[in-house]
């Protein structure tokens, strides 16, 4: 038993949000390990930059313009990978937007915006992906949850709801597809440093803050994520199933 375990040769993955943050750290992870990957998301140009840096490892790429918000947008993307790629064996489920005010302040349109991305986006997707991985007999699906599924913090109501959400989510998919050959597990990321998080990078208390209640005293590095991505998306994961993993330095120890 060795490295073989988590060689992803000959395998297709499909990433929502591709095109920048933990999407593209993502992205890159599963071709360095061998994966052809289709790379989702609503910027065409922005895409195809992150395919051309696949293509040069060597693997297959195209890109997808994929809106997770529409299941139209979604069922004509999986579609279009299927055809060009005929399987989809690895899924991430990535994309993701946030709005950060208290709960009496929280405007109704960012709180549906953020559970229509982060929550019924992913569902979308699962559903539009699994029928042909459990067809397959074989599928990784793999949901980019936060620790905010789990811990709570100021501002975050709509944000932390979904990712709940996404771990219980989590959970329902990995018990009805656990004798299918489909594992669906999320990761929960703490803090890194992306362009999502860039407002609270950018203002040194809260940046400060993030550090002081860390165990390991510091934001994550995104190529940090590559790691956990491959194992979960490969062999040797293969047991594993309905559960998050953080990645957060020991945040959600206490
Ligand atoms: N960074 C962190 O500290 C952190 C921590 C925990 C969890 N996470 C999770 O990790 C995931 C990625 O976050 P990130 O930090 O990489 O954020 P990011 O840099 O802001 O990237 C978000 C990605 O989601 C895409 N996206 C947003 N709405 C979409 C839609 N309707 N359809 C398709 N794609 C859409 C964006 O595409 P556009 O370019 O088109 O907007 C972008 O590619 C999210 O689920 C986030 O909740 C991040």
């Amino acid at each position: 038993m060795g490295l073989e375990l988590f060689d992803l040769r000959g395998k297709t993955a499909m990433v929502t949000g591709g095109n920048r943050g933990l999407g593209e750290v993502a992205v890159m992870a599963l071709a360095k390990a061998g994966a052809d990957v289709a790379v989702c998301g609503r910027k065409k140009g922005e895409l195809d930059r992150v395919c051309s840096a696949i293509r040069e490892l060597g693997r297959k790429s195209s890109s997808f313009l994929l809106d997770v918000t529409s299941k139209e947008s979604v069922h004509k993307g999986v579609k279009e990978i299927l055809q060009e790629f005929g399987r989809v064996d690895i899924l991430v489920n990535n994309a993701g937007v946030n709005y950060r005010v208290p709960v009496l302040e929280f405007p109704e349109d960012q709180w549906d915006l953020i559970l229509k991305t982060n929550l019924k986006g992913y569902f979308l997707v699962a559903q539009a992906v699994a029928p042909k991985m459990i067809e397959m007999g074989y599928g990784k699906i793999i949901n980019m949850s936060s620790i905010l599924g789990t811990v709570a913090l100021p501002n975050q109501i709509a944000y932390a709801s979904a990712k709940g959400g996404v771990d219980q989510m989590t959970k329902v998919m990995a018990l009805e597809w656990a004798k299918t050959g489909v594992r669906v597990n999320a990761i929960g990321p703490t803090y890194f440093e992306t362009e999502l998080v860039a407002q609270l990078r950018n203002d040194p208390e809260r940046f400060q803050f993030i550090n002081e209640r860390t165990p390991m005293g510091r934001w994550g590095y995104p190529p940090e994520l590559e790691g956990i991505v491959i194992f979960l998306a490969s062999a040797a994961s293969d047991f594993i199933t309905g559960q998050t993993i953080y990645i957060d330095g020991g945040w959600t120890i206490w």
